[in-house]
């Protein structure tokens, strides 16, 4: 499955670079998605394939660090590029005839470059904050990688401030590109709604089902992953002492 993904989201991104037709804002969202879920997914499954094959569940502190950071940076890259597709649609949809004006190439590279500078940025204060915290043996972590809630909840410190930092960046990174894909979809249903032939309807619904799939599974396996951590408690780690 790894293979695949990886595999599958590097053909994307190649056949974006080499073919010229797909030189779009579109498919240029679309390819650094795909790297941003090569880097997501890379930042768990080969520690966690490895784990399994040696069958020791152990990593440094390091390691576990340099996971959250990464999984913070890459995960918000997801949810912040889906965001500006949902716009993108938005614009094409909504706004057909400024479609080329609106969705220029500076804007294009400006999204794309803020949401890897915000997802970057966003994710030093959680990773920092977690370096002040004290861990004194080794602990268990009821997760297939160092996922930080769990992490938080194995320091013998005080983790008030880290929660404030975690919770607060978490609202900011999360519910805004959210509400974005949000409002660009109701907009979408309401100006479809107006469109009075059933194939301009379908036409215009086709064209954004394949993002609303992405989007419902992201959010979807999100919400899970939360939801099943609580409950699998057979795929535990240990985390070693400084
Ligand atoms: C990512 O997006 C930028 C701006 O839209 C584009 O120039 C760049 O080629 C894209 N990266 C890839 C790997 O397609």
């Amino acid at each position: 499955m790894y293979l695949v993904t990886v595999l599958g989201n590097l053909l994307i991104v190649l056949a974006t670079i080499s073919d010229f037709h797909l030189h779009m804002p579109m498919y240029f969202f679309l390819s650094n998605l795909s790297l941003a879920d090569i880097g997501f997914t890379s930042t768990t499954v080969p520690k966690a394939l490895r784990n399994i094959q040696t069958q020791s569940r152990v990593i440094t502190f390091a390691g576990c660090i340099s996971q959250i950071c990464f999984f913070f940076v890459f995960g918000r890259q997801d949810n912040l590029l889906l965001a500006v597709m949902a716009y993108d649609h938005f614009v094409a949809i909504c706004h057909p005839l400024h479609y080329a004006a609106m969705m220029n190439s500076q804007l294009c590279q400006l999204m794309t470059l803020g949401s890897w500078l915000i997802s970057v940025l966003g994710s030093l204060p959680d990773t920092l904050t977690i370096l002040r915290l004290y861990f004194c043996t080794n602990r268990k972590i009821p997760h297939f990688f160092c996922d930080l809630p769990e992490v938080l909840k194995l320091t013998c410190s005080d983790t008030l401030i880290n929660n404030m930092v975690v919770y607060s960046v978490a609202i900011i990174l999360a519910v805004f590109p959210l509400t974005g894909i949000l409002l660009s979809y109701s907009q979408i249903f309401s100006s479809i709604l107006r469109i009075s032939s059933d194939r301009g309807k379908y036409k215009a619904f086709s064209t954004c089902v394949s993002h609303l799939l992405v989007v419902s599974l992201f959010y979807g396996t999100s919400l899970g992953d939360y939801f099943s951590s609580i409950a699998t408690l057979s795929s535990r780690m240990c985390l070693m002492p400084q």
